[in-house]
C-alpha cells in the first residue's frame, strides 16, 4: 500500500476483471483516487485495455485475467455475466483466495434479443455460483442495480437513493461498504444479508431495463423508504 499524500488516503493494488464500460469506468476512477490497477482481460494485451493503460497514466496497467487477479488485493468483476465463470475460472482461484471479489455482474443473455432475460434466477444466482465456485473468495455483490456512471458517481442521480450489498463474509461487506462511501460517495448503502441476496438483485434486472425504457436516461436508481425509518450502514 502506499500514501497518497494530496488526499491523506492509502492507495490501494486493485484488479478490475473486465475491460467493457463497466471495468474501464470503475477503472479510470479508482486510478483518479491514487489507487494502482491492472485491468483485466481475456488476453493481455487486447486493444480496448492497452488503450486504457496508456491513457491512465503510471499507476495504471493491463494484463490477462489471471495477472490482474494476482496483482490486486481487492478486486472487482466486471465481466459479461454469462461469461464471468469462465473468466474467474482463467483468473485463477488461487488469485481469488482470501480477497474481497466485488462483483456488478448481471447474468443478461441477449441470445433471444431484447430485453435480455436472465440466464440465472429465482433458486440462484450468479453470485452465488460465483462464491460456490470459489469459495474461498469473499464475494461481495453490489453495483449490479446502477448504470456504471452512477456506480462510481452516484451523484449523478439527485436526491436520497440507495445501493445494496450482499455476501456470506460480514467483514468484507463492511469493508465494501465502508469503500463504496469512500471512493464513490455512496451515502446509503443497504445490507441485504447473505450473498442469496444476488438473486433479488440481479432480478431487478428486467425492472432497470423497463425503467431505462421508460426514462429514456441511463442515470437513475431506487430510493428505498419505510414505515418507522430504516437501517442501513
Ligand atoms: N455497463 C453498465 O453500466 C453495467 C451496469 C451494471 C452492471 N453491469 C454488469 O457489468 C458487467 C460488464 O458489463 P459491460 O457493459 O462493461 O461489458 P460486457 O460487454 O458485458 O463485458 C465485457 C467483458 O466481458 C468479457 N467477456 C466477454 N465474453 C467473455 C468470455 N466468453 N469469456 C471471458 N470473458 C468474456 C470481455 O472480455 P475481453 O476484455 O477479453 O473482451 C470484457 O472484459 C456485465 O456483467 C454487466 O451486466 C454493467
Amino acid at each position: 500500500m502506499r500514501m497518497d499524500e494530496a488526499k491523506g488516503e492509502e492507495g490501494m493494488k486493485i484488479g478490475v476483471l473486465g475491460t467493457g464500460m463497466a471495468g474501464a469506468t470503475i477503472a479510470t476512477k479508482l486510478i483518479a483516487l491514487g489507487n494502482e490497477v491492472m485491468l483485466g482481460s481475456r488476453n493481455a494485451g487486447s486493444e480496448k485495455a492497452v488503450k486504457w493503460a496508456q491513457a491512465n497514466g503510471a499507476n495504471a496497467s493491463q494484463g490477462a485475467y489471471a495477472q490482474a487477479a494476482r496483482f490486486g488485493e481487492v478486486l472487482f468483476n466486471c465481466t459479461q455475466g454469462t461469461a464471468s465463470i469462465e473468466a474467474l475460472q482463467s483468473a485463477g482461484a488461487d488469485n481469488l483466495k482470501g480477497k474481497i471479489l466485488i462483483d456488478v455482474a448481471n447474468p443478461l443473455d441477449f441470445s433471444h434479443g431484447t430485453p435480455p432475460t436472465l440466464s440465472i434466477c429465482n433458486t440462484d444466482s450468479l453470485g452465488e455460483q460465483i462464491q460456490r465456485k470459489f469459495p474461498e473468495a469473499k464475494v461481495v455483490k453490489t453495483l449490479n442495480t446502477v448504470n456504471c456512471e452512477v456506480m462510481v458517481n452516484p451523484a449523478l442521480v439527485p436526491g436520497d437513493h440507495d445501493i445494496f450489498v450482499c455476501g456470506n463474509d460480514a467483514g468484507a461487506k463492511a469493508r465494501v461498504a465502508e469503500l463504496l462511501k469512500q471512493w464513490f460517495g455512496w451515502r446509503s448503502v443497504i445490507d441485504l444479508g447473505d450473498i442469496s441476496a444476488a438473486r433479488a438483485t440481479e432480478q431487478m434486472m428486467p425492472i432497470w431495463l423497463r425503467l431505462y425504457g421508460a426514462l429514456g436516461v441511463l442515470h437513475f436508481n431506487v430510493r428505498v423508504v419505510a414505515e418507522g425509518g430504516r437501517s442501513s450502514q
